[in-house]
């Protein structure tokens, strides 16, 4: 009967998995064993600790629904989010910056019509939200469908709020870019805002006294056929967690200044109530490939 010291441990379970038919899927159970019992030797982890542990990640998994992603938030204030992000994108070429996802991409994304106003009935600062979305070269990308989605002026996203259910989605939206590359919509100015603070993601954040903001901004994800699907934000210049997001997922290149207007019309033409904001922002694409995330209410519903 075999007997295993903790370093001869490791190499038997390693050796467990040899007639692993997917070699990728080998190298990383080899991988994730080997950091595992790293930390457990690093740390000499005590019964107590390990029990907590479990308790925590069952608590995360138990704390997720068809719109709400404990596991993606846990992931998002560890760094790890941006650290995928970062190994999958260390050649850029000129194309903008990526971000994370984030665990509000939960709803259906309408296709509407340029210039709709997403935000309909919410209070807030109105934004004009002006964009174009190109290849490196600068030359226009038509038909390409671009996911919006933002949170309101009090820092929630439509699905953390009940009324979701009966009225649907609310500050998220699809826009299909027009002959010249270009799309625009009306919404609302969002506001910098508290990642969810009521399940154990957040009682971790508050229990290491670290803060659980992330800067004002909108996600966009743009999915171009032959071009690498942009998952990005743009952030609101001088908004104050810039320096200190949560998930660490600001990049200097994603921050934009959003000019205060007083003009009496909006870009396309038609009447403002001044004053409005004006969000301008470009997206240069990469060519590639890549499967685009599907909201997850909508894998969900595909699914059943
Ligand atoms: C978001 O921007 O929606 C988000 C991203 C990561 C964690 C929480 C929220
Ligand atoms: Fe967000």
């Amino acid at each position: 009967m075999p007997q295993f010291n903790d370093t001869e441990l490791t190499a038997a379970v390693i050796r467990s998995f040899d007639e692993t038919p997917d070699p990728r899927v080998k190298f990383l159970l080899e991988e994730l064993v080997k950091s595992l019992h790293d930390f457990v030797r690093r740390t000499d982890l005590t019964f107590g600790e390990w029990e907590y542990a479990i308790d925590f990640l069952t608590r995360v998994g138990q704390k997720c629904t068809p719109s709400r992603q404990e596991f993606i938030l846990l992931s998002d204030v560890l760094g790890v989010s941006m650290l995928v992000d970062a190994v999958n994108h260390r050649e850029r070429e000129g194309a903008t910056e990526t971000t994370v996802l984030g665990p509000f991409y939960v709803g259906e994304h309408k296709p509407m019509p340029h210039g709709t106003d997403i935000s309909a009935n919410l209070q807030g600062d109105r934004m004009f939200v002006q964009s174009r979305v190109t290849d490196l070269a600068g030359k226009p990308l038509a038909g390409v469908p671009v996911d919006v989605w933002h949170a309101d002026d009090e820092g929630y996203y439509d699905s953390q709020k009940p009324e979701y259910e009966t009225q649907g989605p609310s500050s998220r939206a699809r826009f299909i870019t027009d002959a010249d590359g270009r799309f625009f919509f009306r919404t609302i100015l969002p506001c910098s805002y508290p990642i969810p603070t009521d399940g154990p993601v957040g009682e971790m954040i508050l229990q290491t006294r670290r803060h659980p903001m992330r800067p004002a901004h909108v996600h966009f994800l743009v999915d171009a056929p032959g071009y690498e699907p942009l998952i990005t934000h743009v952030f609101m210049e001088g908004d104050k967690y810039l320096d200190t997001d949560v998930v660490f997922g600001v990049k200097d290149e994603l921050v934009s200044k959003i000019e205060k207007r007083t003009d009496a019309t909006m870009p396309d033409g038609k009447p403002a109530a001044t004053p409005w904001h004006l969000m301008t922002y470009e997206f240069r694409m990469r060519p590639g490939q890549g499967i685009a995330p599907k909201p997850m209410m909508a894998a969900v519903t595909e699914d059943a």
